[in-house]
């Protein structure tokens, strides 16, 4: 089954070390022969040289963020249909982080979706439950009310992709169990396919938080599971290589 691995450099990297990278994973890339799909999100100003260091290999290009306006007056902020002329086809939203440190709340999440899908980006829309969260069992409830406020009314299928990413697993090494991972993807599928009348089979929902090459497998072996958004271990192209090739 074809997944989708997904690699999200946040705010580390820079011009030699994204050649270096490129030249490192590509022939190992090639080696595999792989039918997963790869999508790299690197920091903004090097979405053009990773885009012309990767034209001719199956690895797409993602951004980290996009603001919910079109081009205008908004000072340090970049907009969808720039990501896009510059190469990207997809774009992370609602990432932990962003919620966390930039105060993105599920409304802004929605509306910066809504926005990559009006101009033909793929938004891959990041939730997950808080530690604490967790702890008091509202795992599911928590993930409902993400999925129902950040979620686009008008998107269709195969508009966009969920990650669900547990906060509390993210840059951490812990992970949930299988069965946990398990439970709380059927769970989002479930809730997509009812409330948006969406097949279940057309849905992707990532898995994202600690991911390595030693669990990346067992991971992606679940049919619940359509893919890996990876942070930490996907700036080591060696490293990402294996958790390619586990999928
Ligand atoms: P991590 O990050 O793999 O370093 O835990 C994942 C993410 O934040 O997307």
């Amino acid at each position: 089954m074809t997944k989708i691995i997904v690699a999200n450099w946040k705010m580390c990297g820079s011009p030699e070390s994204a050649k270096l990278w490129a030249v490192s994973f590509l022939p190992a890339l090639s080696k595999l022969k792989t039918a997963n799909k790869i999508i790299v999100c690197p920091p903004a100003p090097l979405i053009s040289q990773l885009k012309n260091e990767l034209t001719g290999s199956i690895v797409k290009i993602g951004a980290q963020n996009c603001h919910f306006q079109p081009e205008d007056a908004y000072t340090g902020e970049i907009c969808a249909s720039l990501l896009k002329a510059c190469g990207c086809e997809y774009v992370i939203v609602g990432h932990s982080e962003r919620r966390s440190y930039f105060n993105e709340t599920n409304e802004i999440v929605r509306r910066k979706a809504a926005r990559a899908i009006k101009i033909g980006l793929t938004p891959i829309i990041c939730i997950g439950e808080s530690e604490e969260q967790k702890n008091s069992g509202k795992t599911i409830e928590v993930i409902n009310q993400q999925l129902a406020e950040s979620i686009p009314s008008e998107a269709k299928s195969g508009d966009f992709i969920v990650a669900y990413e547990p906060v509390w697993a993210i840059g951490s090494g812990k992970i949930p169990s299988l069965e946990e991972i398990k439970q709380v993807h059927q769970a989002i599928l479930t809730n997509i396919s009812s409330s948006m009348a969406i097949d279940i089979k057309k849905i992707s929902v990532l898995y994202g938080g600690s991911v390595k090459a030693d669990n990346a497998k067992d991971i992606m072996a679940m049919p619940e599971v359509s893919g890996v958004l990876v942070g930490g271990a996907s700036l080591k192209a060696d490293e990402f290589v294996k958790i390619v090739a586990g999928g």
